[in-house]
């Protein structure tokens, strides 16, 4: 058994945290009305008072996490989601093109997350704006 490992066989993990400690991501995806919007919340909520930091995402078209998080109805109206030009296309070093953030992780946090109860911090994904081509 390894010396990380309970008596159960599973890894000890500290909640939050992947079994090297490093940040975890977590992707909630599934079936329309399957309880995405609810896991993603919920979970979140229960790392957050656990005293993780987390930032959760809601790449929703039509996105209603913020409500899940605890945020009013009215602030949730008023949030601004990331700009999609904040994504900019770029010749790479093989002559291929590569999308490259124009501002940091950081700064997108500072400038566009919102605070949420229990220590999350929302971000709202931009959204299409039209139906194009593929
Ligand atoms: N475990 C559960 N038991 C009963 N009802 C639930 C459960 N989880 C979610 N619901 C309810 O099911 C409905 C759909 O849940 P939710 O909005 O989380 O799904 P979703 O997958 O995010 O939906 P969408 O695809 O529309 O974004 C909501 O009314 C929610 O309250
Ligand atoms: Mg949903």
């Amino acid at each position: 058994m390894e010396n990380n490992a309970k008596s159960d066989g599973c890894p000890a993990v500290t909640p939050g945290r992947g079994a090297n400690g490093t940040a975890m991501k977590i992707a909630v995806s599934g079936k329309g009305g399957s309880g995405k919007t609810t896991i993603a919340g919920t979970l979140a909520r229960i790392l957050g008072r656990q005293g993780q930091r987390v930032l959760a995402i809601d790449a929703d078209p039509a996105p209603n996490l913020a409500i899940t998080l605890g945020i009013s109805r009215e602030q949730a109206e008023a949030i601004t989601s990331i700009p999609r030009d904040l994504l900019e296309r770029r010749a790479g070093l093989e002559g291929d093109t590569v999308l490259v953030l124009k501002k940091t992780t950081r700064e997108i946090i500072e400038g566009f997350g919102v605070e949420a109860p229990d220590n999350v911090t929302l971000l709202l994904m931009a959204t299409v704006d039209h139906a194009g081509a593929g």
